[in-house]
């Protein structure tokens, strides 16, 4: 069977500010659709991507999940671009302090904050709901408890755009994130020491771990990146463009004001239809079948959540945002192995700001938006809205 092969390069401004047409495109073609400009064999369909992701023996992560090669042969060995035992051993360590008992320990402070910045900015009546509300929690509250110190909290929302710029291939936006990536790296591994950081904080129990023989110490620099890198513009995005949906849909809003037990849905609704980490990549362990596809050994395939999550086979009107829709099995977190350690974590800070949120506005108007451009996350870098308090 010939592979459709597809000249679309998902990484250009284009196909950043709208994937949704070229995904269209590449469902449609076949279960696999090879990139030329990458080098990537694409996985669109939901059940396709899924199953991807339940079989990690066969869709290896230990060859990293990125695109460019050098890239992924700097990353090999990191909890995301490892495969077990190594990885069981890393994300047991890392998801620790993650554990569901502890998210409820820090729900309360959670709420409260969440309580706060809502009060404070519905009072206001307009504010820019990607940096003044969304970069709250988790520039707050999550930079805290990851423990790395006031002294490079500025800089922290550009070190980590920059490692998810350098998710990509080589364009203009990698070469421009490269710099920031040594910087930060060089902070993590001189800077970010015990004595320097936070005692107890995440970051730092890291270290203790690695005192005790349960990790080679060397890993903790790369592990922290586990911590910064996707606890800040995942869920900045993520609450930013679940906002964006209310404001298009001020009927789903009114529905969530109605009925409070639709909030859970209405975040995995908001995550599936814009979903703020679109893709990662595997490495084919063997050869394999891909819905009747054959494929080599060694071929890296290209897991488009973003795509997934809107497969019509799957969802039927996939664009349209349905918080009754109810769809706990969306991809947004991935699946299997891998899934998002922190995403008890990222429902409990949209789930407190969403919660506030319907206590106090009516509707969400929006006023200006500019689109974050970004190799490896998809979303608003800033958003203006104007509230109707009621
Ligand atoms: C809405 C917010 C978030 C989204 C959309 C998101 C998305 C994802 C996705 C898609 C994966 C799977 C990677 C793969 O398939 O290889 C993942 C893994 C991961 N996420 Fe998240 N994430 C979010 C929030 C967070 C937070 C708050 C943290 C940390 C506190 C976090 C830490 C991680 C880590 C460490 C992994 C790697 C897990 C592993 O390889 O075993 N994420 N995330």
């Amino acid at each position: 069977m010939t592979i459709p092969s597809d000249e679309a390069d998902l990484f250009s401004d284009e196909a950043r500010l709208d994937p949704y047409p070229i995904y269209d495109r590449l469902r449609e073609a076949g279960p696999v659709v090879h990139l030329t400009r990458t080098d990537l064999y694409a996985l669109t369909r939901y059940e396709d991507v899924r199953a991807a992701l339940m079989d990690w023996r066969t869709f290896s992560s230990a060859r990293s999940v990125f695109v460019d090669p050098q890239t992924n042969a700097q990353l090999e060995g990191i909890t995301l671009c490892s495969d077990p035992p190594e990885h069981s051993l890393l994300r047991s360590v890392l998801g620790r302090p993650l554990r569901p008992e502890l998210m409820r320990d820090i729900a309360p402070r959670v709420e409260a904050a969440a309580d706060e910045i809502v009060g404070a900015l519905v009072d206001r009546g307009r504010f820019d709901a990607a940096t003044d509300l969304a970069e709250h929690l988790p520039m707050t509250i999550v930079s805290d408890l990851v423990g790395l110190g006031e002294a490079h909290r500025g800089k922290m929302l550009q070190w980590a755009a920059a490692i998810w710029d350098v998710q990509g291939p080589v364009n203009e936006r990698f070469t421009a994130a490269t710099p920031l990536v040594e910087e930060f790296l060089g902070f993590a591994a001189e800077e970010a020491v015990p004595g320097r950081i936070v005692p107890d904080g995440w970051a730092d129990q890291l270290y203790q771990a690695a005192d005790r023989g349960e990790l080679p110490r060397e890993k903790c620099p790369v592990m922290m990146l586990d911590y910064v890198t996707p606890s800040l513009d995942t869920t900045i995005l993520a609450i930013t463009n679940m906002i964006a949906l209310f404001a298009a849909h001020p009927e789903q809003w009114t529905l969530l004001r109605e009925d409070r037990s639709l909030v859970p849905h209405a975040i995995n609704e908001s995550l599936r239809v814009e979903s703020p980490v679109p893709q990662f990549s595997r490495v084919l362990t063997e050869d394999h079948e891909v819905d009747g596809v054959p494929l080599a050994a060694g071929t890296r395939v290209a897991l488009l959540y973003g795509a997934a999550n809107r497969d019509p086979r799957k969802y039927p009107d996939p664009a349209r945002f349905d918080i009754t829709r109810r769809p706990s099995d969306q991809l947004a977190f991935g699946r299997g192995e891998h899934v998002c350690i922190g995403m008890n974590l990222a429902r409990l800070e949209m789930s407190a700001l969403l919660q506030r949120l319907a206590d106090r506005v009516e509707r969400f108007d929006v006023l200006a938006a500019r689109p974050l451009l970004n190799n490896g996350l998809r979303g608003f870098e800033h958003l203006e809205v104007q509230v109707t308090a009621g």
